[in-house]
């Protein structure tokens, strides 16, 4: 089992660079499947989320190489409809293919699939939209079946923005007969970036980005070439690492226009923000002050995958601050292992209540999620003495080797083995 050693204290300087985004690569893996010949996927992070999906494509009869940041996906010879039972446990993500390959193939059978432990996480929405869609849905033996000799267009309604529904219908109507429209859709840009991807590969889906997508069923689709968009959440992590230290940070690649309420809230904690072409720095004072009240909600929102590590930051800030968590209930497993930490938080409903302590002190503690595993890397950035962070294979899900980047910026953090 791998360990973090971070001895805190230390000013983190210097730049650094966001990977291609965890969010966008999964949902551009599961599309590849619809086009005829090769894909290749360019800047593609290194995560073990990554290695999962691949592992689940490739026991359908996929042809994938990662070499470097690139993936070549293949799916002319995908036979088995039935997804990798243990993988598809672990990779929450693995929901995307249930569209593609239902789509494609005109059958689909998974186990429930997995994820870190945020909340219960349902699929019912997914499943609601294709079964509108003209699937045949049941669950057998503990998997969900899908059936649909061929899918049709249909007019969806979110109960909820849902990322994860959102994407998967727009892969299955961009191979369905007729017109889908998604209303309430989700508006996050890992969702334009799959429109855009989709539409090379000569889809036609208009609306991304708003709460209304359009997608006019094609016949075939073809494989294409593309580069993964920065990951919002690596830029923000970063930011916040820097901060919390009293340090200044240029993030190559990331992009402004995806973190508005992100930056807005870093600069109401007295972080500058340089917002340049190129990427985005941020220099913080001596010490952070405090966010005040902020709340996560669907984009452009403030992202419920930066809560955790927002949290991590407040506790060693001056003042209160109260973090509102509205889109997974269970995202404050993270305040355990902080208040080992020395943090004071306290937690009343969904919100939880942060004192601001100034300084944390280094402990023992363990990962239980992955956000809330770059949370206790950013605690530890900032507290007294040594930190050991436990269970960081759920932060390998997110960050391709967060310690060397950290590193480069002046922080002392090795990964060993134990046990
Ligand atoms: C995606 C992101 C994840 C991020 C989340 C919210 C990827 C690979 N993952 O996850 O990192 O934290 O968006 O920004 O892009 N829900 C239902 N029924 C459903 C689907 C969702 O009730 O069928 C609920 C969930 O329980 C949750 C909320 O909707 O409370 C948001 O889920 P959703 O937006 O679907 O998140 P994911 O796509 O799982």
């Amino acid at each position: 089992m791998d360990i973090y050693r971070i001895s805190g204290g230390r000013k983190l300087t210097g730049a650094a660079s966001a990977a291609g985004a965890k969010n966008a690569v999964l949902p551009l893996l599961a599309a590849s499947i619809l086009g005829e010949g090769e894909s290749v996927l360019k800047n593609c992070p290194a995560l073990s989320d990554v290695y999962a999906m691949l592992g689940i494509l490739e026991a359908t009869g996929c042809r994938t190489e990662f070499t470097g940041r690139k993936i070549s996906i293949c799916a002319d010879e995908m036979k088995e409809t039935l997804l990798h039972g243990d993988l598809v446990r672990e990779l929450r993500s693995s929901v995307f293919l249930l569209g593609p390959v239902l789509a494609s193939r005109g059958s689909v059978r998974m186990r429930f699939p997995g994820g870190c432990a945020i909340g219960r996480r349902p699929v019912d929405i997914h499943l609601e939209a294709l079964r509108k869609m003209g699937a045949e849905i049941g669950e057998e033996e503990g998997m969900i079946v899908c059936r649909a000799e061929k899918l049709h267009g249909a007019a969806v309604r979110l109960p909820f923005p849902s990322v994860g529904a959102t994407e998967n219908i727009m892969m299955a109507a961009a191979c369905a007969e007729g017109i889908t429209v998604i209303r309430n859709a989700a508006r996050e840009p890992e969702i334009e970036e799959l429109q855009n991807f989709m539409n090379k590969m000569g889809a036609e889906i208009c609306g991304a980005g708003t709460s209304t997508v359009i997608i006019s069923g094609r016949e075939k689709l073809s494989g294409t070439e593309w580069t993964v968009m920065p990951d919002r959440i690596e830029a923000g992590t970063l930011i916040l690492a820097a901060a919390v230290t009293g340090g200044e940070v240029f993030v190559r690649g990331a992009r402004a226009d995806c973190m508005e309420a992100f930056l807005s809230c870093m600069k109401t904690c007295g972080v500058a923000i340089d917002v340049r072409e190129d990427g985005i720095g941020a220099r913080a004072p001596e010490r952070l002050s405090a966010a005040g009240k902020v709340s996560t909600r669907p984009y452009p929102g403030f992202p419920t995958d930066l809560q955790s590590q927002l949290l991590a930051a407040m506790a060693a800030s001056d003042g209160v601050s109260v973090i509102e968590e509205n889109i997974f209930e269970d995202r404050f497993k993270v305040l355990k292992p902080l208040r080992l930490m020395g943090a004071d938080i306290t937690l009343c409903g969904r919100s939880a209540c942060v004192n601001g302590v100034g300084r944390l002190h280094g402990a023992r503690v363990r990962a239980e999620d992955l956000r809330g595993g770059a949370a206790l890397v950013i605690a530890a950035l900032a507290a007294e003495g040594e930190t050991m962070v436990e269970n960081i294979g759920l932060i390998d899900r997110g960050y391709d080797k967060l310690e060397r980047t950290l590193n480069g910026l002046g922080a002392e953090m090795t990964r060993t083995k134990e046990g």
